[in-house]
């Protein structure tokens, strides 16, 4: 059953009742401030880094599920009828409700008693806070007399310890209170520059900042004595848990109604300028008057004062991603792709450029930092958004780099260093600098990039430029080769928990840095494939800055790469997945179980290799028959039933989920891409619809998570809740999907000489439209499948003019071009 629908004008997603089958949450927050917003109103926020500074406490895995938020009571003075109109904490009787998650906002509107609530709440562009627009309606014919409670808790910033650390945290909460402004300065007095402040833009009947004076020390958020009792108690948190919570008295008229801001902001000030002197206006760095500097506050209140600066501000949020959103439109029959392609999937693709895998639902945004070979792949979908954005990105990732190549596995974000704890040895990793660069290449045509300077290992003084960078990605794999000249796989490669050289006994170890068997021996055939598919952009870039014998040499390596794949990574009917520290296949026939994995055969025909001789062709059948199911492809098969201690982490997971044999999204989008090199555009388009979250909507009591993003995991046919997903939002899957849709399947794809067309759709899809921003100008394609083609360009037309080839030349004129292409069935292996 569905718990919503896409409006798609106002690009929504409009849930219509609060019971969904799990939060199902958006992200508020464009550059340094984030919240992460449930459909009743939960979740929290943090300024730039999730671990080190948040601002809300937030209880994972909890019970009940999804505690803590920004939460709003209401309690009619009359009646003395207490709720909350979120649903959430109280789970109240409402007589409506809707949660409206749109770009970059969420609103929340019921009604209950003839009263109507509404709530608005969004991160401004550029400013470090939230804003929670609150507007009360009487509809009833009568006098209304209202007392609403506002309520948050703070987390004492930094989450991990504040999670753990009670015997110091029970005694260092500290607020002050000003008028409506509620102010969190715990551990200001010492090391930290910055406080929040929780304020709301009208005077207040009173206030409460003490956790369990407002709850009760036995009640959980659904029973606040102070909302009950309808009166504040003024509380001052002193240790404990210090919470921020308003009282305000609203008398509305028969079909008045009233609008109130509330902001939740960050703030920091100059060393030098901490405090208020005693005498007041100047600032101290002492401490003398306990007394915090308030004029970042002052100057963030005064900005959104009122219900009009609040509007102004969704206004211009609103714009920017309208213009955002028009750098890629598609406009097709089928609803469901073309409003996953144009609105969601590009959406997630930017929470993921922000997040990475840092705060979700799942991911507790205490743990890892940004990934090397995350980060690089999530700039695929979206450096078409914010070019200058990705750009910068590719220079931070890349100083995470090892002179020799290798690279900090995951670095933190705050400090752009590389994590020692976790290391380098994903073998990996390095190529995914090459596939980031290109793409960005491709997207703006901005060769200078490779000049730039960007250190190795952090240190500047062995800084060279991004070339040089790529050029050690390049030869990475080529000088750790194995004993069959495929790559060694070191810890792991894609597959996190492919761990190979691990061979762990001991419980509770990490699988990925943990390395008791330095087999030298270990050989990944999926690393092998990514050479092959990212080397040739490599080859590209080095012959279009004049480096010709770099190019050739490489070129050479390329070839030598595939040879050793087609000697020693076929196994008959698909592509093997490696070979172990004892030199034993994995993922071949010859195994008992995990006889075949998704992963290599993906990414080998997306690398082309097989295309001429049929393995291509029977490596996806194979994958068809062995890996399909109808919520996607597994990713190997028979699941391993035991935990073996050769393969690690894969042979973990019980049977189905995760990496053993679970639906795992992220390497779904690579069998599409290669479908679309065989011009096999059904089957393309049926792995892409199967994991796509708009086409489960209606299935959503299994598949559990929100219907307009994708997840990383599905679970597959071995688990018992085959087709339930997990982990949604933080993923690879929405960069690769994007990916597959627009450049493989709709086929508008950016190379380094202009944008090229090259659909491979469903013969009864009738065509389609796209708009492309691309090097500064705006393409309109239509694309005219009357003929009933899979895949073939038969002409095409750019601004009434035929066109030679494929390729739409790059015009940068700031105009609108009007393309028009008309498909016809070519012979497939193209
Ligand atoms: C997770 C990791 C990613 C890895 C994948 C497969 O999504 O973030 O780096 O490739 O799992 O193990
Ligand atoms: C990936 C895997 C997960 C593993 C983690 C460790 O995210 O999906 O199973 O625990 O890597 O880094």
């Amino acid at each position: 059953m569905q718990y919503g629908f896409f409006d798609d004008d106002s690009r929504e997603y409009v849930i219509t009742r609060p019971d969904t089958p799990y939060p199902w949450i958006n992200y508020l927050g464009s550059d340094d401030f984030f919240g992460l917003f449930s459909n009743t109103s939960g979740g929290y926020c943090f300024y730039r880094d999730a671990r080190m500074l948040r601002l809300t406490r937030y209880r994972y895995n909890n019970v009940p599920t999804d505690a803590g938020g920004r939460y709003f009571y209401l309690r009619d003075s009359a009646s003395g009828d207490v709720w909350t109109p979120s649903w959430s904490p109280m789970k109240s009787k409402l007589d409506r409700y809707e949660c409206r998650h749109g770009m970059g906002y969420s609103r929340i509107s019921s009604a209950k008693n003839g009263l109507a609530f509404s709530q608005v709440s969004f991160v401004p562009l550029r400013d470090t806070c939230e804003i929670h627009k609150i507007t009360l309606t009487n509809e009833s014919g009568a006098e209304k007399n209202i007392d609403m409670f506002s309520f948050i808790e703070f987390c004492l910033w930094n989450a991990q310890d504040d999670m753990t650390n009670f015997q110091r945290n029970f005694s260092i909460g500290e607020v002050e209170i000003e008028g409506s402004r509620i102010y969190h300065k715990t551990e200001y007095r010492e090391r930290r520059n910055h406080y929040a402040v929780w304020a709301v833009n009208v005077p207040t009947a009173g206030f409460d900042t003490d956790r369990e004076t407002f709850l009760g020390l036995y009640n959980g958020f659904d029973h606040p004595d102070v909302v009950f009792a309808g009166e504040s108690k003024n509380s001052v948190a002193s240790g404990w848990a210090p919470i921020g919570s308003h009282h305000i008295k609203a008398k509305l008229a028969a079909g008045e109604s009233k609008s109130f801001v509330f902001v939740l902001g960050y703030c920091e000030n100059p060393e030098d300028k901490k405090w208020q002197s005693a005498k007041g206006a100047n600032y101290f760095a002492s401490a003398n008057s306990g007394v915090i500097n308030k004029a970042p506050a002052d100057a963030l209140l005064e900005k959104y004062g009122t219900p009009e600066a609040a509007d102004k501000a969704l206004s211009a949020l609103n714009e920017y991603w309208k213009n955002l959103l028009s750098k890629f439109t598609v406009d097709a029959e089928d609803k469901r792709m073309a409003r996953m392609a144009g609105v969601w999937n590009q959406y997630q693709c930017m929470v993921t450029f922000n997040m990475s895998r840092s705060a979700s639902y799942f991911e507790s945004g205490i743990g890892r930092g940004m990934g090397f070979r995350d980060s690089n792949q999530d700039l695929l979908g979206f450096v078409h958004l914010v070019p200058e954005r990705a750009r910068a990105r590719i220079l931070d990732i890349a100083a995470t780099q090892f002179p020799d190549g290798s690279a900090y596995h995951q670095y933190q974000p705050l400090t752009k260093r590389g994590n020692n704890e976790i290391g380098s040895g994903f073998n990996d990793d390095p190529l995914w600098l090459i596939c980031g660069v290109s793409s960005y290449i491709k997207e703006t045509g901005d060769y200078s990039i490779l000049d730039e300077k960007v250190p190795f290992d952090n240190n500047d003084a062995l800084a060279d430029t991004l070339f040089a960078h790529l050029k050690k990605s390049f030869y990475y794999p080529v000088l750790n080769a194995g004993p069959h000249g495929l790559p060694l796989i070191g810890r792991a490669d894609w597959n996190d928990c492919l761990n190979l050289n691990c061979f762990s006994k001991t419980p509770g170890e990490s699988f990925q840095t943990t390395a008791n068997f330095e087999s030298g021996v270990a050989e990944s055939v999926l690393i092998a494939a990514i050479f092959a598919f990212v080397g040739p952009d490599f080859v590209e870039i080095c012959k279009r800055t004049n480096r010709v014998d770099e190019a050739e040499k490489a070129a050479k390596e390329i070839e030598k790469m595939i040879k050793a794949v087609d000697a020693h990574g076929w196994d008959g009917e698909w592509f093997l997945r490696a070979y172990d520290a004892h030199g034993k296949k994995i993922g071949s026939k010859e195994c008992e179980d995990g006889k075949i994995y998704i992963e290599s055969n993906g990414f080998s025909v997306m690398a082309g290799i097989g295309l001429e001789d049929g393995r291509a062709e029977k490596a996806l059948d194979s994958v068809k028959e062995h890996l399909d199911t109808p919520y996607g492809i597994v990713l190997l098969q028979p699941a391993y039933k035991d935990y073996h201690i050769e393969l690690g982490e894969v042979s973990s997971y019980p049977p189905g989920y995760k990496e053993n044999a679970g639906i795992f999204c992220h390497n779904n989008p690579w069998v599409t891409i290669a479908e679309t090199r065989l011009g096999r555009g059904s089957r393309a388009f049926e792995t892409y619809a199967k994991i796509c979250p708009a086409y489960r909507e209606d299935d959503s009591d299994l598949r559990r998570m929100e219907p307009y993003v994708y997840a990383q995991m599905v679970a597959g046919k071995d688990a018992i809740r085959h087709g339930e997903a997990k982990n949604s939002w933080l993923t690879g899957t929405a960069a690769w999907t994007f990916v597959s849709i627009s450049q493989y399947i709709l086929g508008v794809r950016p190379v380094f000489d202009g944008l090229l067309i090259d659909p491979c759709i469903p013969s009864n899809m009738k065509g389609f439209t796209v708009t492309r921003h691309f090097r500064g100008a705006d393409y309109h394609i239509t694309v005219d499948n009357s003929a009933g083609a899979e895949k073939g360009v038969k002409s095409i037309t750019v601004d009434g003019n035929t066109l030679e080839g494929t390729i739409l030349p790059v015009f940068g004129d700031g105009k609108v071009h009007k393309v028009v292409v008309e498909m016809h069935n070519e012979k497939k292996h193209s």
